[in-house]
């Protein structure tokens, strides 16, 4: 509730864009409770954020868990951020216990995962993690046209003294939690989930260009109408990805308009396209249908479709699976395993080091929402296993 006061909106939720002002300040309060509990805080070259809690072999490959501080415009109070804190609440369990791991344990909030103000999302993953370049990320600019570059410049001159850690650090295993986003768990009345993997997205930004005229004076024939022949596009993707079954997911959630003037005509649209699917042959073919599609609606406006990211279906490693499930058994809460329909940093991760996910439900599985919450009794419990499997692990040698 502390770090949900950084971004507060009107009814409830939280706005908290990567690198914002909101996003440094909550960045601060918790470099406060670090230092409280004699854990040092550092960065990277692409804003992501560390806690560290130092193990007994600090040259060892640390265990890392956490999630993103970052929001949608109108998110929650708990996307994210709830995988972050049952990290910290980790470390403050094992100083409480006196004891020290031989792995030194980490808890990270990776820069950007939500993509609202930077697209793609899940950009500090991705780079930490090699997947995307660092010039590449740091070009990126937002609707305001300030680069991911200069609002990391910011971030440096606001927090000067933190210390900065190279990417792609060797980490032991990276263990995520995070509130479902689906109403399973909750159907269920069961605490824990085990991510068995995240289903494919594939991403990509769509530019119809036009004519702008005037509305009253131009005639038909003559007019070039970026709004039309886009809306043409939206209505023929929602065709293609059309699914009875309801396993393919299509959102185009961000549609902008210019000029966007009452008696204009619009001369330009840019709009985001969004398609997942558990099958990755599936989300392969449909990917590869929105390029054609848009141009066969075009009508006499130019289209330019980019993709912006592709990320097929993955499986999380059994051991590691197998150790949450044994964790929550032993912890006596109901668990089911069950596949991220969501997307999160630990996607990249994976590619890193050996990976896992641990769910717990949300109210109604509502998410991407003001009204986004959870109980106590849940958030513990998750955070109760999530502590588990970092002491393991943080106690495994080489
Ligand atoms: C992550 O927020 C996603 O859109 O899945
Ligand atoms: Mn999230
Ligand atoms: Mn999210």
């Amino acid at each position: 509730m502390t770090l949900a006061r950084h971004g507060a909106t009107s009814r409830g939720g939280v706005n908290r864009q990567a690198l914002s002002a909101e996003d440094i300040e909550a960045r601060r309060t918790m470099i406060g409770w670090a230092r409280g509990i004699g854990c040092s805080a550092f960065g990277d070259a692409l804003g992501n954020f560390f806690i560290r809690l130092e193990g007994s072999r600090p040259e060892l490959a640390p265990v890392l868990t956490g999630s993103h501080l970052d929001s949608q415009p109108t998110g929650g109070k708990f996307d994210g951020v709830y995988g972050v804190l049952a990290g910290f609440e980790v470390l403050q369990a094992i100083r409480d216990s006196g004891l020290v791991p031989v792995r030194s344990v980490e808890v990270v909030s990776w820069m950007n995962e939500e993509g609202s103000r930077f697209a793609p999302g899940m950009m500090g993953s991705a780079g930490f993690a090699g997947a995307r370049t660092l010039t590449e990320i740091l070009s990126v600019r937002d609707a305001g046209q300030q680069s991911v570059a200069e609002a990391l410049a910011e971030l440096a001159r606001a927090l000067p003294d933190l210390p900065s850690r190279p990417l792609r650090t060797p980490v032991h295993s990276y263990i995520e939690a995070h509130i479902e986003q689906a109403p399973v768990l909750e159907a269920r009345r069961l605490p824990i989930g085990i991510v068995t993997g995240i289903q494919g997205k594939r991403t990509f930004r769509a530019t119809v260009t036009g004519e702008e005229s005037h509305a009253g004076t131009t005639p038909h024939r003559r007019r070039r109408d970026a709004l039309l022949s886009a809306t043409g596009m939206v209505q023929a993707l929602e065709k293609l990805c059309f699914d009875p079954q309801d396993i393919t997911r299509f959102t185009v959630g961000m549609f902008r308009v210019e000029p966007n003037a009452p008696s204009v005509i619009p001369a330009k649209v840019v709009f985001s396209i969004d398609i997942r699917h558990e099958s990755s042959q599936r989300l392969i073919e449909l990917g590869d249908a929105v390029l054609p599609l848009c141009s066969a609606h075009a009508g006499p406006c130019d289209v330019r479709v980019e993709e912006l990211s592709t990320a097929m279906s993955l499986e999380f490693p059994e051991s590691i699976r197998s150790d949450i499930e044994k964790a929550a058994a032993r912890l006596g809460l109901g668990h089911m395993r069950l596949l991220s329909a969501a997307g999160h940093d630990a996607r990249y991760l994976n590619d890193h080091c050996e990976t896992g996910m641990i769910f717990i439900p949300c109210l109604k599985g509502v998410s991407h929402h003001e009204s986004e919450s959870a109980t106590a009794a849940d958030l513990a419990a998750g955070a109760r296993v999530l502590a588990e499997v970092v002491w393991a692990r943080a106690n495994d040698l080489p």
